[in-house]
């Protein structure tokens, strides 16, 4: 569970603020998208979770802690992060670079061997052949599968994704997108994603939180923010992938109707 209460943070000591009054409930198990336009505060926000930003007020609750008391090292290690991009070690090999964390914890070699395959299964790429490569060698489809495969390898059940599949092609995104989606399901994962792409958001999330300049405008299932958007902004930003949806079963009406 990830409770906001009130959160603003300021980079430059309060004469602004990249995220004001921002309060978000997010059950367990449940996939948040965090979605808005480039520079509205969804990485601030995102980082303020495990802290990597401290917030500047208000708070924040992950599974019934509040992060400022907790050591932010241990909290990191506990919640995955998948970063945009890879955001992989360059000069580690993928079996390295998944076990960065369960190192850093002391886990016996066999377990995180073991771990490591396990992994490597998941996020479908067989261990013979990609265990030793370098992230070099990985297309970059592959290398974010090891970017999620590290952030779960010390079997965190919270995740944060900042756009995970920005970077990607159209097809691969699909393909992983796909394969995130059921394995945050198998692993009754507890995710925030960060994403500018509402269609994305609509495919794939349990709950939507649209920001725009540092504040919420609404958060809601994506048939609330269909059926009541709360801001024109909002409407704006869902009729893009709707039109684009209707278009496409329109096409293929037509296309069927001049088969017949
Ligand atoms: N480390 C930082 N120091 C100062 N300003 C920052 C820092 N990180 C982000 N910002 C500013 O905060 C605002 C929100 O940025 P960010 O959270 O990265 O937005 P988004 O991820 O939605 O594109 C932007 O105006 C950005 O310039
Ligand atoms: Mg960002």
């Amino acid at each position: 569970m990830i409770t906001l209460e009130n959160v603003s943070k300021s980079y430059d000591g309060g004469k602004t603020f990249s995220v004001k009054n921002v309060s978000i409930h997010l059950p367990p198990g449940k996939l948040l998208a965090l979605l808005g336009g480039s520079g509205c505060g969804k990485t601030t926000t995102l980082k303020m979770i495990n802290r990597l930003n401290d917030h500047t007020s208000g708070r924040i609750v992950v599974n019934g802690a509040d992060v400022m008391r907790i050591d932010p090292v241990a909290l990191r290690r506990s919640i995955g992060y998948v970063f945009q991009g890879s955001g992989l070690f360059p000069h580690l090999t993928v079996a390295q670079n998944i076990a960065v964390v369960p190192k850093l914890l002391d886990w016996p070699k066999e377990r995180i061997l073991k771990r490591t395959e396990a992994l490597l299964d998941m996020v479908r790429l067989p261990a013979q052949e990609f265990r030793d490569r370098l992230p070099r060698q990985l297309s970059g489809g592959q290398q974010q599968r090891v970017g999620f495969a590290r952030a779960l390898a010390a079997e965190q059940k919270v995740i944060l994704l900042d756009e995970p599949f920005g970077a990607l092609d159209p097809k691969t995104r699909f393909e992983l997108r796909g394969d995130f989606m059921k394995l945050r399901r198998a692993l009754d994962l507890t995710a925030v994603m960060v994403t500018h792409d509402m269609l994305e958001a609509l495919l794939s999330a349990d709950l939507i939180a649209v920001m725009k300049e540092g504040r919420l405008l609404q958060m809601g299932t994506p048939h609330e923010l269909r059926t009541k958007p709360a801001d024109p902004y909002v409407s704006e930003l869902i009729d893009g992938p709707m039109r684009e949806m209707k278009d496409l079963k329109d096409r293929i009406d037509d296309e069927k109707g001049s088969r017949a």
